[in-house]
C-alpha cells in the first residue's frame, strides 16, 4: 500500500506590530523617504503588514506558529520525529531554526534542519517531508515557514521596503493510508540570482557587503508569473489532474498582480484563490503556511478539497504541492 503524507493541523503567527500602508508611510517619512498608500495598494494588493518586536526572533515565530499547529493536530511535541524549518532570515548563522524551535517546544532526539529557498521555502520543505515520510524514515513531521524578514530590509528603498512582512505558519504533516500529497515539482536556475538577493555575508568578523534586500522588481515579476504557471501544470500533469479539479489556488503571497495573473493562466476565478497580502504584505517562506491556516480557520478550505500550494522566490526557486486536503 502507498504511504501518503496528509496535513492534519495547521497554525500560524503574526507578531503584534502591525502597520497600516499609512502608517508606514509615517514612518519612512521622518526619514525623507515618500511613499503613500494609493501607490502600494494599486502596484501590489498590500493594505498592512506586522513587524517582530526587537526581542523577537525567526524561531519564536516558528515555535508559536508550531504550537498552533500541534493542538489543532491534537498532538505534543514529543509525537513529531521530524522538524524542517523554510526560512532566508535565520536567529543565528548556525545551529538552525529548527534545533531551536525544536529546544523551545520541550522536545529532543528527532531531526531538525533548516532549508533555504526563500520565498519557495515551504514548499521545498514540504516536499522534503512527504518525501520522508513516504520513504517509512518518518511518520509525522512539523513544517514550518517562518521569517522576519524587517531585519533585512533597507528603509531608505521605497521599491522594496513596503513589500515585505514578518510571521510564521506550520502544518503537522502525518504518514496515511489516505491522499494526502498527491504531487510535488521543485526547480531552481541559479543564473538570476542578482535579480533577488541580500548580497552582505559574514567575514572575519564583520559584515562584506550590504546586507540588505535588493530586487529587479520587474524582471522578478516576468519570471514569476510563467514558471507559476508551468509548475502548476506540472503537478497537476504528475496527478493526472486539471486546472478544474483545483478547489483552492494558495499561491505565495508578493504581489496580487502576480496571483490574478497566474489564477487567469490556470483559468481559476479569484472566488477560487486565497488572497492574505494585502493584510500580512508577502512575508517570503511563511506566506503560503500563513494563508493556509487563515483559510483552513476561517472555513474555507474543507476536508477532501483539493488544494494547489506553488512559490517562487530568490535563487531563483520555485514549486508546487497539489494535495488533498
Ligand atoms: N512608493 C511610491 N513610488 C514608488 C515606490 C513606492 N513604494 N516604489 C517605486 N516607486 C516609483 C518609482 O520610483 C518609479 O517612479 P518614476 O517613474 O518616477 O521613476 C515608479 O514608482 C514606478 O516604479 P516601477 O519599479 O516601474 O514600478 P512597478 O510598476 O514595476 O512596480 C513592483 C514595482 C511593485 C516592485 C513590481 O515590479 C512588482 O510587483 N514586481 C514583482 C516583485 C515582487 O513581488 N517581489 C516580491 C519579492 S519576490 C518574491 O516574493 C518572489
Amino acid at each position: 500500500m502507498r504511504i501518503y503524507s496528509r496535513i492534519i493541523g495547521t497554525g500560524s503567527y503574526l507578531p503584534e506590530k502591525r502597520l497600516t500602508n499609512a502608517d508606514l508611510a509615517a514612518e519612512l517619512a521622518q526619514q525623507g523617504v515618500e511613499t503613500s498608500d494609493d501607490w502600494i495598494v494599486e502596484r501590489t494588493g498590500i493594505r498592512a503588514r506586522h513587524f517582530a518586536a526587537d526581542h523577537q526572533a525567526c524561531s519564536d515565530l516558528a515555535t508559536e506558529a508550531a504550537r498552533k499547529a500541534l493542538d489543532a493536530a491534537g498532538l505534543a511535541a514529543h509525537d513529531i520525529d521530524l522538524i524542517i524549518v523554510g526560512t532566508s532570515t535565520p536567529d543565528m548563522v548556525f545551529p538552525s531554526v529548527a534545533t531551536m524551535v525544536q529546544h523551545k517546544l520541550g522536545t529532543a532526539g528527532c531531526p531538525a534542519f533548516d532549508l533555504q529557498a526563500v520565498c519557495s521555502g515551504f514548499i521545498y520543505a514540504l516536499t522534503v517531508a512527504d518525501a520522508m515520510i513516504q520513504s517509512g524514515s518518518a511518520k509525522r513531521a512539523l513544517v514550518i515557514g517562518a521569517e522576519v524578514f524587517s531585519r533585512i530590509l533597507d528603509f531608505k528603498d521605497r521599491t522594496t521596503c513596503v513589500l515585505f512582512g514578518d510571521g510564521a505558519g506550520a502544518v503537522v504533516l502525518e504518514a496515511s493510508g489516505e491522499p494526502g500529497v498527491l504531487a510535488t515539482d521543485l526547480h531552481a536556475d541559479g543564473k538570476y540570482k542578482d535579480i533577488l538577493c541580500v548580497p552582505g555575508h559574514v567575514n572575519r568578523g564583520g559584515i562584506l557587503g550590504d546586507p540588505v534586500l535588493k530586487m529587479d522588481g520587474q524582471a522578478v515579476f516576468k519570471l514569476a508569473v510563467g514558471v507559476l504557471e508551468e509548475t502548476a501544470r506540472a503537478s497537476l500533469a504528475k496527478a493526472n489532474l486539471t486546472d478544474a479539479d483545483i478547489d483552492w489556488l494558495i499561491p505565495h503571497q508578493a504581489n496580487i498582480r502576480i496571483m490574478q495573473s497566474t489564477a487567469k493562466k490556470l483559468k481559476l476565478g479569484p472566488d477560487k484563490v486565497v488572497v492574505t497580502v494585502d493584510q500580512h504584505g508577502n512575508t517570503s517562506a511563511a506566506s503560503i503556511p500563513l494563508a493556509l491556516d487563515t483559510a483552513v480557520r476561517d472555513g474555507r478550505i474543507q476536508r477532501g478539497q483539493t488544494l494547489m500550494l506553488e512559490g517562487v522566490g530568490g535563487g531563483f526557486t520555485w514549486g508546487s504541492v497539489l494535495l488533498r486536503y
